[in-house]
């Protein structure tokens, strides 16, 4: 039932973007025609110093702001840390967790992210649960199985499934200019699907379920055409208005 899921396009910014960066996000805001926004939903997740001036401006929109990372705890003494909480204040409708450059970059285990995804989802946000195999991983064959052992240990149990998102991202995709045969995607999005539903049972219906790694406009219709994508977690590409509305518009 793809019907019921709205897709979602989400740019990830990284550690990209200073004040200035709020012009991009201008030409983001104006370029989401009705037509487009009718039918997706567009999130954009810059760097937490930008986030409140984002929120700010894209109040009124359709375009939707998000961060890229948070502690799991409310409050307290984590020096340099941020929680949902206070990413909700700044204007965040959602979070990613576990993105591979933190699970590798500040060693972030299954546990961890599990931890961070809770937090979101108590404070009301969307949680968008990043997964998905190395290369070393897919050349041996264990896909799928990493995908199991990362949906069962960083998926919250209680996850309330419409305000989850599993975005699919293979590592050795992100940045590459590499990318999964479509088969292959909607083959993982599907194992993925079937993993949700052995859990969350019909109601697993309702969690989106993203491609990430690699897409840009010239590869995002063939990329996000199977009924099993349900939008795009876009890195790089997603720093160029034009790029990002471009992938957006594989929707149209
Ligand atoms: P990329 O990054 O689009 O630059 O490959 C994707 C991501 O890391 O979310």
């Amino acid at each position: 039932m793809a019907a019921a899921r709205r897709p979602l396009v989400a740019g990830n910014w990284k550690m990209n973007g200073l004040r200035a960066s709020a012009a991009e996000l201008d030409r983001i805001i104006a370029g989401f025609e009705p037509a487009l926004a009718a039918r997706i939903d567009l999130l954009v997740c810059p760097p937490a110093t930008l986030i409140a001036q984002f929120a700010e401006r894209s109040k009124g929109t359709p375009v939707l702001i998000g961060a890229q990372d948070c502690h799991f705890e409310a409050s307290g003494a984590h020096t340099g840390d941020l929680s949902a909480e206070m990413l909700r204040d700044a204007g965040a409708t959602a979070v990613i967790v576990g993105h591979s450059e933190r699970r590798t970059g500040h060693g972030e285990s299954d546990a961890l992210v599990r931890a961070k995804a809770e937090a979101v989802l108590r404070a009301g946000l969307m949680a968008i649960v990043c997964i998905g195999e190395s290369r070393a991983e897919r050349d041996a064959g264990h896909t799928l199985e990493i995908a199991r052992r990362q949906l069962a240990d960083s998926v919250p149990q209680g996850a309330a499934p419409q305000r989850l998102v599993v975005a699919y991202e293979p590592v050795w995709a992100i940045g590459s200019g590499s990318t999964p045969a479509p088969r292959d995607i909607t083959a993982v999005h599907e194992f993925i699907r079937e993993e949700l539903a052995s859990r969350f049972g019909m109601a697993a219906r309702l969690t989106r379920i993203l491609y990430g790694g690699s897409v840009k406009a010239e590869n995002a219709s063939a990329l996000l055409r199977s009924a099993e994508v349900d939008g795009a977690l876009v890195g790089g590409a997603s720093l160029k208005a034009a790029e990002l509305l471009a992938i957006s518009r594989a929707y149209l």
